[in-house]
């Protein structure tokens, strides 16, 4: 959600900025506009609603050069999307200017003083009073006799700001230096040669420099040519931490594909491979880049899982995993809903919270209600750095990679990887599983990229498919124990990609009101578990299928190979290779998000950046 890019340095500003942003494209955006100070000192700034394509039009028509500027990619909250509410926006004088991610609560009575003062507004903006509040306190300062410095007026403001906001501010007088500060919303500073970067994440500057330093909650740093200051909001000086990126720019290219959604989702046997990796060692579960005491493990007896989204989905599957390891009570929570119904939270409860982005506010506020509370957190995440792993007790990284698609596939697989994970590390601690026990699950989960593997191989009959219903005005999924989660994905894929009506139901509430939505035709995919591994259900599932084939509906069933019932039964078989059944997710979810991607492509849809959808949400 918003993306915010900055430069300081030798070279062309405007190509280094729009190229950022064209990288942070992905977080997801309905506006563009950039700022560049002229080596004469003109503040020259130029926005658009829409694409970055309509801003290139825009920029064609100009000569902005020079070689310190700003640039964003706006997800609107406080006004329409428009050319108007587009930022950057810049004070009376065009003196400062001013970009931002994040919401300013206090913003009606910020904007009620400055109009006080005569101050008229141009935007229907929150992040608008920024700009004025920042110009107004340069010149009570010049008035007083004080220091004209940007950074000393920026951290005066944001002490009276309230909400979440990263702010990056140009000063028309001062072209040398870029000021930008954080709360509640990401930041990251690129360290090049003579030269400095700002990014709401690492792929705005990752083709220049691998040298990165986190920036910390209520921080500002001011960058110029030969290097950075970061301070507190007080002034008092801050070392940041400093990271190397660990991928490279080609992560974060399509390499052939005409999607990153494709290419991700066919990146998942290493993603998960690299999620499992240096995680048993010596026979034992080993939870290395957490700092988390096994006594910490061995006392908990509730856990919670919050997240949004994919990421719920991935829970609800760590949920069934870890209690039928560890018999610990799991509850699964959507991350918005948890702080707002006061949870019973003590010492004891471990509450695992899975974000991808780790910027995700939902996710974040029940981490620190959690915290509030006493609980322990464990993250699972994606974005080395990011907020929500900062403020947890512990993290468990996936390690996917850079996901560009907006429409989570391989980071969604890492997610259940990292939950069976730390199911099997419960178990360790608390003794529910025998070592050997835990070895064999572990190897199991080892093979699962293999399976993964194969199962892609298999995925141009699915892409048929695809094409045969895209016009289809519904579809179904069904779906039971973790295929229930794994049916609710695969419509939420379908929903956000080809913008489809598409619910995820556990098979046996069928009969309890949705199968009144089964006509002559409709699409109804059933993820069936395996029947060696569960053959009750697999059982059931056949008299579902019955049920809604008996009513018209075109069952798509995903099956075990080799399940012949289910072959009999289905009126379009896809089949997926036998693993245990809290792996089976691993598998089962591979031909749905294909599906999902081709049904989209089919309707004319773009795939990447489906509509109205940001990739990281920072804003509850
Ligand atoms: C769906 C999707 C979203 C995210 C959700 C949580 O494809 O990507 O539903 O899963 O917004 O995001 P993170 O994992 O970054 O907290």
């Amino acid at each position: 959600m918003c993306g915010i890019v900055g430069y300081v340095g030798p070279r062309s500003a405007l190509g280094v900025v729009v190229e950022g942003l064209r990288r942070l494209e992905y977080r997801g955006y309905d506006s563009a506009g950039v700022a560049i100070i002229s080596d004469e000192g003109a503040m020259q700034t130029a926005k658009k609603a829409g694409r970055i394509e309509n801003l290139d039009a825009e920029l064609a028509e100009l000569t902005i050069s020079g070689s310190t500027g700003m640039g964003h990619t706006r997800w609107a909250t406080h006004g329409a999307p428009n050319d108007r509410n587009a930022h950057p926006h810049c004070d009376v004088t065009g003196r400062i200017a001013v970009v931002h991610n994040g919401i300013i609560e206090n913003y009606a009575e910020l904007q009620a003083e400055l109009e006080q003062s005569g101050v008229e507004f141009s935007s229907d903006t929150d992040s608008e009073t920024v700009a004025h509040l920042v110009a107004a306190e340069l010149a009570k300062t010049a008035a007083n006799g004080g220091a004209d410095d940007l950074a000393t007026a920026v951290r005066t403001i944001c002490r009276r700001l309230q909400g979440a906001f990263t702010l990056v501010l140009l000063d028309r007088d001062h072209p040398d230096s870029v000021v930008a500060a954080r709360r509640n919303s990401p930041l990251v500073l690129g360290i090049g040669d003579g030269e400095m970067f700002l990014g709401s994440d690492v792929a705005a500057f990752i083709e220049f420099t691998k040298q990165a330093v986190e920036l910390g909650q209520d921080q500002l740093v001011e960058i110029t040519r030969e290097g950075y200051a970061i301070t507190d909001f007080y002034g008092a000086p801050v070392e940041g931490k400093r990271f190397t990126i660990d991928w490279d720019l080609s992560a974060a290219e399509k390499g052939g594909y005409d999607y990153f959604m494709l290419k991700e989702i066919q990146e998942q046997p290493t993603a998960v491979a690299d999620t499992l990796r240096s995680h048993f060692v010596d026979g034992k579960i080993v939870l290395d880049e957490q700092r988390l005491d096994a006594g910490v493990l061995r006392e908990v007896d509730k856990v919670y899982v919050v997240a949004c989204g994919t990421a719920y989905h991935a829970g609800l599957i760590a949920k069934y995993a870890i209690e039928h390891w560890t018999r610990i009570p799991v509850e699964i929570e959507f991350a918005s809903e948890f702080r707002y119904r006061d949870p019973v939270l003590n010492r004891q409860t471990l509450v695992v919270a899975i974000s991808q982005s780790g910027e995700t506010a939902d996710t974040l506020e029940a981490v620190r209600h959690a915290k509030d509370q006493r609980a322990t957190v464990l993250a699972i995440c994606n974005t080395n750095g990011a907020q929500i792993p900062r403020e947890s007790d512990a993290v468990l990284y996936t390690h996917a990679g850079p996901e560009i698609g907006v429409a989570a596939t391989k980071t969604f697989t890492a997610q259940v990887s990292a939950g069976l994970i730390v199911g099997l590390a419960l178990a360790q601690a608390r003794g529910t599983k025998y070592g050997d026990e835990i070895a064999a699950e572990f190897r199991a989960l080892e093979s699962m990229p293999e399976h993964i593997a194969k199962t892609l191989e298999g995925i141009e009959d699915v892409r048929t498919l695809a094409r045969e219903i895209a016009d289809s005005k519904a579809i179904l999924f069904l779906g039971r124990h973790v295929g229930y989660p794994v049916a609710m994905e695969g419509a939420l894929k379908l929903k956000e990609l080809a913008y489809m009506h598409a619910e995820g139901f556990p098979a046996g509430e069928l009969k309890h009101g949705p199968i009144a939505l089964v006509e002559s035709g409709l699409p109804v995919v059933v993820v069936m578990p395996s029947p060696m591994g569960r053959p009750l259900l697999h059982q059931k599932m056949l008299s579902n299928i019955a049920e809604i084939s008996a009513r018209g509906a075109r069952t798509i069933v995903i099956a075990t190979e080799g399940d012949e019932l289910a072959a009999k039964h289905a009126a379009h078989l896809i089949e997926v290779p036998a693993v245990p059944t809290l792996m089976s997710p691993l598998v089962s979810t591979i031909p749905l998000q294909v599906l999902a991607a081709e049904i989209a492509q089919a309707r004319g849809y773009d795939v990447d950046k489906p509509r109205n959808l940001a990739k990281s949400v920072t804003v509850e």
